[in-house]
């Protein structure tokens, strides 16, 4: 059963270069997101997930860990990290770190140690072929480059070498089995991060490619659970709070293994994809929240259902408005489509996560790679509080700020958005207001598939006594609903019909009573 708290939990993703740069250096910082703590809890967000904050030589945006235990420089220091978690907490907020545990940075002192010609404690600490001349098979792998005789494997890029945790099936002399001594030690070493985390205030963890720590697992992931259960037995003893979110996008195996909630993300074939993205900006795009691109709900719902259902009860499956590694939706959606696209994230089961920028529809931009970003880059730019310099980001020269802020005349800010009764964040707003008033509306709470409209450009879902429904076709869609019509939440246009109402074209509806007939 996931942690009490994340019933009621709503999330803002946090990229710390580009939130808030409170010490005017041109990048964002640990002391710049305390400042703004109360931005987030006035949007109604209760919970923050910030990306890797550790010392690092950015070649991957920090997901190229060099200590575990130590907050970059560039963004602060350790009191001022366990600060930021303090305020977090005398607000009612939590706060999840990142947790990277397949690799390090090539710079961190166990690969440095594990390099070295001479065999040596750390050997053993990430997965080393025996002659530079031979390859590791599964994952791409890398010779040459130290003094030691053997090609290591890489977990992402170059620069991050794969710890070992051992093989499920170890056929060749230098593979570790599971419980081999050096894998068990990479498994101990893990654990004694989170423990220094969670000793200074952290109250979980966001998982790194949770799935990806036992390179030839099968389907079912049988190495990496035996790996993820025995962390959840230490956490359910030393630290039973600690919620475990994992980047696996496989909640069937997710939970099972210790995780408390599972992304759904926008990987290619999945039903996600087709809300925001289909096509991933080549090809048709048929999304179903691009008014008139043909979409069809089912895409979505017969790929997500089966996820919910596969957890129910034991954990949770949770939607994104976007994340630091995918294109943000406006690079194909409008403000509108928008607004109908959060209300339905943000009222779906399991915690929402709301992509810092999102709430104002940050644009994707055209932008140079920055860190190891690429096509990321464009959904990474700096956070637009206000009118003026860098758009309130940083009042540091423009040409020294981490990445630019978007130059657009009408670029979208927090102080405009806000001042706008009918901007977006006032709906991300409004619906994060209604769901922490409703318990229907929350993780736990009960959720049906009410009608699909005949096209699947729409679709109606009851949680508990609430009837939601979202239509962002260019044309009405009448739906029967029985008892109190009135809406308690509307996005555009529902008038009530003999049977029902109708609701009318890019309109989002949270009204009282079950649909009439049931569907
Ligand atoms: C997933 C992270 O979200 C991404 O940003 C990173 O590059 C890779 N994992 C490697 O850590
Ligand atoms: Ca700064």
């Amino acid at each position: 059963m996931a942690r009490e708290w994340l019933a009621d939990a709503a999330f803002y993703q946090i990229y710390p270069q580009s939130f808030y740069d409170a010490n005017g250096d041109g990048i964002g910082d640990i002391p710049g997101i305390t400042e703004k703590l109360d931005y987030v809890a006035e949007l109604g967000c209760n919970a923050l997930w910030i990306c890797p904050c550790f010392d690092s030589p950015f070649k991957d945006a920090g997901y190229d860990v060099r200590d575990y235990r130590r907050v970059a420089p560039r963004y602060g220091t350790n009191d001022d990290l366990v600060h930021l978690m303090d305020e977090a907490h005398a607000r009612g907020m939590r706060v999840l770190l990142d947790l990277v545990p397949g690799h390090t940075s090539e710079e961190h002192p166990w690969f440095r140690e594990s390099a070295r010609a001479e065999a040596n404690e750390l050997s053993g600490r990430y997965i080393w072929t025996d002659s530079a001349f031979v390859g590791t098979p599964q994952r791409p792998s890398i010779a040459g480059e130290c003094e030691r005789d053997g090609c290591y494997m890489v977990n992402f890029f170059k620069c991050q070498p794969a710890l070992n945790y051992g093989w499920s099936d170890p056929s060749e002399p230098w593979m570790s089995a599971l419980d081999a001594p050096e894998a068990l030690a990479t498994r101990e070493a893990l654990k004694d991060v989170m423990r220094f985390w969670l000793d200074r205030g952290a109250d979980g963890f966001r998982v790194d490619m949770a799935d990806f720590l036992v390179k030839d697992d099968d389907e079912e992931r049988v190495g990496n659970t035996a790996i993820w259960q025995d962390v959840r037995r230490m956490l359910d003893e030393e630290y039973p709070e600690c919620v475990l979110v994992s980047e696996a996008s496989r909640p069937w195996w997710a939970i099972p293994a210790g995780f408390d909630v599972d992304f759904y993300l926008d990987h290619p074939g999945n039903g996600y994809n087709t809300l925001l993205r289909d096509g991933g900006g080549q090809g048709e795009d048929h999304s179903f929240f691009r008014c008139g691109a043909g979409g069809d709900a089912r895409r979505f719902l017969d790929d997500y259902l089966p996820r919910l259902e596969a957890v129910r009860g034991k954990g949770y499956v949770a939607l994104v408005t976007c994340n630091h590694d995918t294109p943000r939706a406006t690079r194909t959606l409008g403000q509108r489509e928008l607004a109908l696209a959060w209300a339905t994230l943000l009222t779906l089961p399991g915690p929402p996560f709301v992509y810092y920028g999102d709430e104002i529809g940050m644009r994707y931009l055209d932008l140079p790679t920055k860190e190891g970003g690429y096509a990321r880059t464009g959904s990474r730019s700096p956070m637009q509080w206000g009118p003026g310099a860098n758009l309130g980001f940083s009042t540091a020269p423009a040409e020294e700020l981490y990445l630019p802020v978007d130059d657009a005349a009408d670029a979208p800010t927090v102080e405009a958005a806000r001042a706008d009764a009918g901007s977006l964040w006032h709906v991300v707003h409004d619906v994060l207001a209604l769901r922490h008033r409703t318990p229907e509306l929350q993780a736990d709470g009960p959720f049906e598939l009410a009608a699909v409209r005949e096209d699947g450009s729409a679709f109606a879902y009851r949680r508990g006594a609430l009837t939601l429904a979202v239509n962002p076709s260019p044309t009405p869609w009448e739906l029967a609903v029985e008892g109190e019509a009135a809406p308690a939440y509307l996005i555009g246009e529902a008038t009530a019909s003999e049977t029902g109402l109708v609701l009318g074209p890019q309109s989002f509806v949270i009204c009282q009573g079950p649909p009439h007939p049931p569907v």
